[in-house]
């Protein structure tokens, strides 16, 4: 056989690979194809597929949230304007909510810049350990919510929140930074929302006001559980004239990160988002298999999404969504992603191709999307629509993200 011959013969056989390698693959998903072909072509187009893909995405992995209840009420039962050394007025909100004669609650605690000229843009996001623990002031209500008692976080004995559990999460928080920027600090409490332990997941909170959404295959999952509160926040932030509703940016770390993305994705009230290291069932790609996978979310965190999204275990490289999706329900919003060089479980580089994923439907709204470029080196913030950066380091939320938080959020936020 001459050289030639093998030379084509070997082409043909590396063809068939290639194209046997795709079968049963399923295509990038393509956040302008509808589900029956058809392309987006209008802006009018896009709002319907908007539509598609908020339902897939509800469906397959979110779960069905109630909506607003009919039944809220806003119990502002503390109001502090010298709190912080006279820096802050402390307001801290009871949000009650009834459904069927069940009751939920929980708390908002919230500062608001007394330098700043009201109403002030505010930022909102849910913490890990209760309201307590974002700030030592003595003012803050301790939760009577389940707190862990950890080495990282001693609170208390018997999952009950004490005096120790004041300020433990502090660093997270940059309060006074984001104060002095002339924005609002709003939070809550996850535990009050919705149980993060296996065995109380859907006893506590908002859950049993919503039997019916559990008997689905897309039940109410936990994630969305958080993102709902955050909506239920906003609400109360439409009622509060120190607050300009109309710039609020939802922010969140982590577990909390994926419960922000997902709020901004399903309430068009929030001006913009606010992501750190969001992760898996945040703002990472599935798709490029790194980092936590969808057997290891649906297993070690079960409450987390919907029972619909344990069929995509081990399917992670070919899923018919992706988290670019979540991004497209945002556009063209502006939407932050913060990554962290050591933090190998949320994969930057997955977060990264999310963002070049969602930069098409960024540009087709009339943004500037993301930046274009390769990925950027530590520490270089890429700041268009969708911001991006990665800095040294491990899973935290440290003063370098809050500083690109609140740059990109003076860039949209402030008048
Ligand atoms: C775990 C989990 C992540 C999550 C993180 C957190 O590490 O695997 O998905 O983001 O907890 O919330 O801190």
């Amino acid at each position: 056989m001459k050289w030639s011959s093998i030379f084509l013969l070997l082409m043909l056989l590396a063809c068939a690979k290639i194209t046997h390698g795709q079968e049963g693959n399923q295509a990038f998903p393509d956040p302008f194809t509808f589900t029956n072909g058809k392309k987006v072509k209008t802006l009018k187009d896009w709002e319907r597929r908007r539509g598609e893909i908020l339902d897939i995405m509800t469906r397959e992995m979110y779960g069905m949230a109630p909506g607003r209840p009919k039944n809220i009420r806003f119990e502002v039962f503390d109001q502090n304007k010298n709190a912080l050394a006279g820096k802050a007025t402390r307001k801290q909100v009871t949000i009650h909510i009834t459904e069927k004669g069940k009751e939920a609650q929980f708390d908002l605690l919230i500062y608001i810049p007394n330098h700043a000229k009201h109403p002030v843009p505010a930022i909102i996001g849910l913490n890990f350990i209760g309201n307590q623990a974002i700030h030592a002031d003595p003012g803050i209500k301790l939760t009577t919510a389940w707190v862990e008692n950890s080495k990282m976080f001693p609170c208390g004995a018997d999952g009950k929140a004490t005096e120790a559990c004041r300020g433990v999460n502090a660093s997270q928080w940059a309060v006074d930074s984001i104060l002095a920027r002339g924005y609002a600090l709003v939070t809550l409490y996850r535990e009050e929302v919705a149980s993060d332990r296996k065995a109380q997941a859907f006893q506590t909170g908002v859950h049993p006001l919503y039997p019916e959404l559990q008997q689905r295959e897309d039940n109410f999952g936990t994630v969305a559980a958080w993102a709902w509160a955050l909506s239920r926040g906003m609400d109360y932030l439409e009622t509060d004239k120190d607050i300009d509703a109309k710039r609020v940016a939802v922010f969140g770390f982590s577990r909390l990160g994926k419960s922000a993305l997902w709020a901004g994705a399903t309430d068009r009230r929030f001006a913009a988002v606010l992501s750190n290291e969001s992760g898996a069932g945040g703002a990472k790609q599935f798709r490029r298999g790194m980092g936590e996978d969808i057997n290891r979310l649906c297993t070690v965190f079960p409450h987390w999404f919907a029972g619909s999204f344990g069929k995509y275990k081990g399917r992670d490289t070919d899923l018919p969504f992706d988290q670019h999706f979540v991004l497209a329900l945002i556009a063209p919003r502006p939407v932050y992603l913060a990554t962290a060089e050591d933090d190998k479980n949320s994969d930057p580089q997955g977060e990264f191709a999310t963002a070049q994923a969602a930069d098409t439907v960024y540009r087709f709204l009339g943004t500037n999307g993301l930046p274009e470029g390769p990925f950027p080196a530590l520490n270089q913030p890429l700041t268009g629509q969708i911001g991006f950066h990665i800095r040294p380091g491990g899973h935290d939320v440290k003063m370098f993200d809050w500083i690109q938080f609140l740059n990109f959020s003076d860039l949209h936020l402030q008048k």
